[in-house]
């Protein structure tokens, strides 16, 4: 619903420029009818395009009350800024509209007869075109603030200069009318093909001038910074690093200043001497591999295998990881996604070490404390690499009882690039064709469910009832069985989930933006029977799942910080070229704010979409309390998450204890490349 009164809000909007455009011009040409009898007719005519304005703006009205219900952060720049401007020039142009009709009514007897001199003086006065100008103005602002700039930190100041300047311009365009109603009342003077010429040839000119210069200095001004310092922390940025990892709106890292004493990114490490309980070594390479069904592609993996290898580990360990890199030109990390590591092991480029030159080596080291399902992948160059198959699973099993007798299945859901250049092929591992498993009845079986994809995906198991044990590796109190449900999990984010094998087969299969995956079906013996999927079926909601818990920190906290980021989207440059840009409170990185906080702060943050695209917001070093969805409070088993999807339209409340120090990444997690206009 919010995307469709998000599409309606633009086409109206663009619609408005087009229809006053369309008045103002046959507007200014009722002065150059000679007969009273094609005045009468050009009247007329003028009309249906003036109700059809007026009745976009009645439309672009009820469109802002219907956003305005989604929360007043997706109506207050409009409401504020243009509002005041747009308004009173729609409603101004009732004066044109009585002027016309009194002319019509005037002249309706002598229809043969030409215009006289007193008709022509109210045709091109002042008072009869500035209202209409002025809705024309108006309505180019509204665009203009909607898909250019978007003025995000709404203040006086701002707003008194854009109504000075639209005062400004009023004031000039009445003059210029006044001037050209005395020329043209004085001599009956038509306006030949050569002046329309001229007159084109220059305001053409000036605009041309005018867009010239604001594309040149905001190109120069998107231009990133070779270099650039975080802050007072002893380390260094290297933004060619920075701009590689960068997905499509990453955003602010959080610098903790630790009040004077400062702390180098570098030294914020794992166990360094204690003896590691594992050790892997993770080669990145490149390799051919083969789907399922066959098909081929250049992959980009971790000791030959895409997706690279599962770590599993058991809670408490310590974990030590070498990473080497063999053949990738651009550098590798890892970083271990919902991972709460010490912050010089979260691997990300640029920000907490440098990536992984061919032939190099970087060592990871961290006590496995958390135990759950979580995933690793490269955080350099991430668009490129991960879906090149730079990841794999990380599985904390918990210390506590081992599950006998429970099968432990982690489906890791990607979506390759074929080497034949073809569309996003969707898969669980490797597998592109329908994959069967036969497990006895009455076995236990746990899916850890892993999005690995881009945009949520919505993973459905037919067949059997289930429940929903864990999310972003974080345990769900008291579940219970849910049926006949679809799990819509965020990019980046994993459910574990828990059912009874039945004697019946049961199937596994998920939606996503690359298309349906085949899925697993699981039966106690060789069948050829595929349960079919309900694509009918709900949506689950976390927010109401489970029984309710005592946490930390709750919605009626009193928070140290409170943060809003409002995720739109415009037009703009990037780097010096144009794109359509997705934004963090109006700026794209690095002008996007950095939050910064003080170790152990309770924060508050607020994600509101107001933009086109589902944002799995992630958050690296720190989990997150989901508090509320759209105004309503969770309910349910408290809701920890370190990848939340914030669809179009949504706003959600997330607290977290800023008891990590470090610089982390708090960003969107589609590896999209931005698309080039
Ligand atoms: Cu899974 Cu910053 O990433
Ligand atoms: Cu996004």
């Amino acid at each position: 619903m919010f995307k469709l009164i998000y599409l309606i809000d633009s086409i109206v909007l663009f619609l408005l420029i087009v229809m006053w455009a369309v008045v103002a011009n046959r507007l200014s040409r009722l002065s150059y009818r000679s007969t009273k009898k094609e005045l009468q007719r050009s009247i007329a005519r003028f009309m249906i395009p003036f109700f059809i304005a007026q009745g976009l703006v009645i439309a672009e009205v009820v469109i802002l009350f219907l956003l305005g219900t989604y929360g007043w952060e997706f109506i207050k720049e409009k409401v504020l800024l243009t509002m005041p401007l747009f308004i009173p020039s729609a409603i101004s142009t009732i004066v044109p509209l009585s002027m016309l009709r009194k002319i019509t009514g005037r002249i309706s007897e002598n229809l043969q007869s030409t215009v006289d001199e007193t008709d022509r003086k109210v045709l091109t006065s002042p008072g009869l075109m500035l209202p209409v100008q002025a809705a024309l103005i108006s309505s180019i602002a509204g665009c203009y603030f909607s898909y250019v700039v978007y003025p995000f930190e709404l203040n006086v100041l701002h707003a008194v200069i854009l109504w000075l300047s639209f005062a400004a311009v009023i004031v000039v365009l009445w003059f210029r009318q006044q001037r050209l109603s005395r020329k043209r009342v004085k001599a009956n003077y038509a306006m030949t093909v050569s002046t329309r010429l001229q007159h084109a040839v220059i305001s053409s000119a000036c605009l041309a001038i005018l867009i010239g210069g604001w594309y040149a200095l905001s190109m120069k001004a998107s231009v990133l910074p070779d270099h650039m310092n975080m802050g007072s922390m002893d380390h260094e940025m290297d933004m060619q690093a920075m701009n590689h990892s960068m997905n499509h709106t990453m955003s602010n890292t959080i610098r903790n200043t630790m009040n004077v004493k400062e702390i180098s990114v570098t030294a914020l490490t794992g166990p360094q001497t204690e003896k590691a309980d594992r050790h892997f070594e993770l080669v990145a390479q490149k390799k051919q591999v083969k789907l399922s069904s066959g098909k081929t592609m250049e992959a980009w993996t971790f000791n030959g295998i895409a997706p690279g290898p599962e770590l599993r580990v058991k809670q408490g360990q310590i974990v030590e990881v070498v990473l080497k890199n063999k053949d990738i030109e651009e550098g590798v990390t890892i970083h271990w996604h919902g991972y709460n590591v010490p912050n010089a092991e979260d691997g990300v480029a640029g920000v907490t070490q440098d990536s992984v030159p061919p032939g190099g080596t970087h060592v990871y080291r961290f006590e496995a404390k958390q135990a759950g399902t979580y995933w690793y992948h490269s955080h350099q160059q991430s668009a490129k690499q991960v879906i090149k198959g730079l990841f794999g699973s990380l599985i904390v099993e918990p210390n506590d009882l081992p599950q006998h007798n429970t099968k432990d299945i982690t489906v890791l859901s990607h979506a390759w690039q074929l080497s034949d250049g073809s569309a996003l092929t969707p898969t669980y591992g490797l597998k592109d064709t329908l994959d069967r498993q036969t497990i006895p009845a009455g076995t236990q079986v746990k899916l850890r469910l892993i999005n690995a994809q881009n945009y949520p995906q919505t993973f459905q198991l037919s067949g059997v009832p289930f429940e929903v044990t864990a999310i972003d590796g974080n345990e769900i109190h008291s579940p219970t069985d849910i049926k006949d449900q679809k799990l819509m999990i965020a990019g980046g984010g994993r459910y574990d989930i828990l059912f009874t094998m039945p004697k019946t087969p049961v199937r596994l299969s998920s939606r996503s933006e690359a298309g349906v995956t085949p899925g697993i079906v699981f039966s106690e013996a060789v069948t050829h029977s595929t349960p079919a999927i309900n694509e009918k079926n709900a949506v689950f909601d976390p927010g109401t799942y489970g029984e309710k818990q005592p946490t930390p920190f709750g919605i009626h906290s009193k928070f140290d910080r409170t943060f809003n980021i409002v995720l739109d989207s415009r037009f703009g440059f990037y780097n010096g070229k144009i794109y359509a840009l997705y934004t963090i409170n109006g700026h794209v990185f690095p002008d996007t704010p950095m939050l910064t906080v003080k170790e152990g702060d309770l924060v508050k943050t607020t994600f509101i979409n107001r933009g086109w695209d589902h944002h799995p917001m992630h958050l690296h070093g720190h989990t997150m309390l989901v508090l509320s969805r759209n105004g309503q409070p969770t309910t349910g088993s408290p809701w920890w998450t370190d990848s939340l999807d914030v669809a179009p339209g949504e706003v959600y409340e997330v607290a977290f204890q800023a008891d990590n120090p470090g610089i982390w990444m708090d960003h969107c997690h589609n590896f999209v490349m931005p698309k080039r206009e």
